[in-house]
């Protein structure tokens, strides 16, 4: 068992004054972030190159801060015990763009969900697990032995969700889920998303430059601009009366939201 007795009350993941240089390019310059334990459903949103997917991929671990850290149930991640990185590498689950970083072209669906699942830590009947998570994607049995050119749009990103839920993740972490979709297949992707997250009690931050994908799923809204969150608060309130200038463009550029 791993334990955490002494970091219950802290959030589940969070950055602290976390700043990423790509070369002389200053991708993060100094972003707080907490996800609370429960329930949370937070948005970071900002225009392309704000710097969303570098907060994301660090909060994995997958680009290290060069100032500030990254901490899960509050032990910096670096400090994680080997067990502490085990339980973080489960409940923390990246769901990447659909692309060829979120599955193996040469892989079949069935294949890229058992693989996930081996790699959870304690092992069921994979290829039962693997049925039953199709079906709580909504993907029909047959779809696992195509490959990831086989499938539609909305089928990869299921599948790609499917894996992500093999690990039975306590909190994911969504990259532009539905920005490659049409708008008919990007609402039932939210759909399900909204309703895994009812069922499963899962955390979700979500990373999106669209402020009606990140109002339909989240209740907290963070704003980025340049490298920096300028803006934080009730999703509702940061549509309805922004108080940056660039949170003002954000929300007018969106077509028709209603709020
Ligand atoms: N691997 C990389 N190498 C160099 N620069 C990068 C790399 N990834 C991102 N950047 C730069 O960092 C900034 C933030 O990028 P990114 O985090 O991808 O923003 P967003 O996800 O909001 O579009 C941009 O200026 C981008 O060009
Ligand atoms: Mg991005």
């Amino acid at each position: 068992m791993t334990d955490w007795a002494a970091t219950d009350n802290a959030p589940l993941l969070s950055a602290h004054g976390a700043t990423i240089r790509y070369g002389n390019v200053v991708a993060v310059a100094g972003v707080d972030l907490a996800i609370p334990p429960g329930q949370a459903r937070i948005a970071l949103v900002g225009e392309s190159g704000s710097g969303k997917t570098t907060v994301l991929r660090a909060l994995l671990g997958l680009v290290p801060t060069g100032a500030g850290e990254i901490r899960y149930r509050g032990t910096p991640l670096r400090a994680l015990n080997s067990a502490q990185r085990a339980d973080f590498r489960a409940a923390v689950q990246p769901v990447f763009q659909d692309g060829n970083e979120a599955l193996d072209p040469r892989m079949r669906a069935r294949a890229s969900i058992a693989e996930a699942l081996r790699m959870r830590r304690d092992d069921g009947d994979a290829r039962t697990t693997v049925s039953g998570l199709l079906e709580d994607v909504g993907l029909e049995p047959d779809l696992a032995d195509r490959y990831p050119h086989e499938l539609s749009g909305g089928q990869r990103q299921r599948v790609i969700i499917a894996r992500a839920l093999a690990a039975q993740p306590t909190l994911l972490l969504l990259d532009e889920p539905t920005s490659a979709l049409d708008v008919i297949v990007q609402q039932h992707i939210l759909e399900l998303l909204g309703r895994l997250c009812d069922e499963r009690g899962l955390s979700i931050l979500l990373v999106t430059h669209n402020l009606a994908v990140a109002r339909q799923l989240c209740d907290t809204a963070n704003v980025m601009h340049h490298g920096k969150i300028i803006e934080s608060g009730p999703i509702h309130e940061v549509l309805t009366t922004p108080r940056e200038e660039y949170t003002k463009r954000l929300v007018a550029a969106v077509p028709k939201l209603r709020r």
